[in-house]
């Protein structure tokens, strides 16, 4: 449901939602463009060479979602028949509408991990390697940082390693879907260079919490990056003039990253607000970045209810499981939002669902 009125007094759908700022319109009117299939877009370049430098890869591609830059990451580590492994609620199994068997071919097995925690020895105990022609073929590992639906998890760099070793020493790729990975740079301290040195190719999203538009960059070896561009291509991805959109990216990158912290804070203050209010809601020492994920039935609702009676009174949020509500702050969510989501997030905890 569009806000196109603009009623609502706090909007914590999904960072997806920003609108281009004044001055990131300014930006994208003003870029220099060419046809990037023709590889003419100079804009689309700079942004191109820019991502592929702040994640200390060879080259990178320009796609018009997270989607298409993880499948493209998938399809090239994959073979059809193979597998890719990752956890059950990661974004690549459960929330990219079977791409990879639809498009690719490739089955996936999945873990279960808490709050979409990576932990090496997971990977590690369901990668199937070696097994010649009798079993499918591992080819894969994802990792999601920061994970969407565990709650904005930050994942662990040793973790990330350890898993690193053994894949390497079992031929099996690392793709890392990082759709938000600046906020787990930015919340942990770790450099988005040292996370993705750990994989073979990376995904991040220029229109999540950095407040793009559209896009995302896929990042990897030139060899991997040249075979992505006609894979694109086949995939109906290949675009004209979109240095107006990659204007966008740069912009976000030069404004809006360390500007994730404010949205960090603000998500972990309605936590312990909640937490307050309701104990065991939510666990505010859990969220870590900017998407807190409350159980609303410690007060007796079930998430849809909850989801409705918040809208009634102006706060959007999404039911992600039968008892969990996702709020996820981003730029269009300022302190006074925050505190009218707060106000009515609190009441309609300690009030419960009102039984007609
Ligand atoms: C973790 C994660 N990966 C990938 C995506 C896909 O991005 P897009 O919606 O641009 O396809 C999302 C979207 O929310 C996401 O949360």
């Amino acid at each position: 449901m569009a806000d196109p009125a603009g009623a609502l007094r706090a909007d914590l759908l999904s960072d997806t939602l920003t609108r281009p700022t004044p001055g990131m319109r300014t930006a994208m009117a003003q870029a220099e463009v060419g046809d990037d299939v023709f590889g003419e877009d100079p804009t689309l370049r700079a942004l191109e060479e820019r991502v592929a430098d702040l994640l200390g890869h060879e080259a990178a591609l320009f796609t018009p979602s997270g989607s298409m830059a993880n499948q493209l990451g998938v399809r090239l580590h994959v073979r059809p028949g193979e597998e890719l492994v990752g956890d059950s609620l990661a974004h690549v199994v459960r929330a990219e509408l079977g791409a990879a068997a639809v498009l690719s071919g490739i089955s996936s097995r999945t873990w279960v991990a808490e709050k979409g925690r990576f932990r090496s020895a997971d990977a590690e105990a369901l990668m199937i390697t070696g097994v010649g022609p009798y079993q499918v073929c591992t080819g894969l590992v994802v990792v999601e940082n920061t994970h969407n639906f565990g709650g904005g998890t930050v994942q662990s760099l040793d973790e990330i390693r350890r898993a690193r070793a053994v894949t390497r020493e079992r031929g099996v790729a690392m793709h890392l879907d990082g759709a938000r990975l600046f906020n787990a740079s930015v919340a942990s301290g770790v450099s988005v260079r040292d996370y993705a040195a750990e994989f073979d190719t990376v995904s991040v999203c220029l229109s999540k919490g950095l407040g793009a538009p559209v896009g995302s960059v896929l990042v990897g070896s030139a060899d991997a990056m040249a075979e992505s561009r006609i894979w694109r291509k086949r995939f109906g991805g290949g675009m004209r003039q979109a240095g107006i959109l990659a204007a966008a990216g740069l912009f976000a990158l030069d404004h809006h990253v360390e500007r994730l912290a404010d949205d960090h804070a603000r998500a972990r203050r309605a936590a312990e607000a909640l937490a307050q209010a309701v104990p065991g809601t939510v666990d505010p020492q859990t969220v870590e970045t900017n998407i807190v994920i409350a159980d609303v039935s410690v007060s007796g609702w079930t998430a849809p209810q909850f989801v409705e009676a918040a809208l009634l009174r102006g706060v959007r949020t999404y039911a992600v499981g039968p008892r969990a509500v996702r709020l996820v702050w981003h730029l269009d969510v300022d302190d006074t939002a925050t505190d009218a989501a707060i106000d009515v997030i609190t009441d309609l905890a300690e009030t419960g669902p009102v039984l007609p």
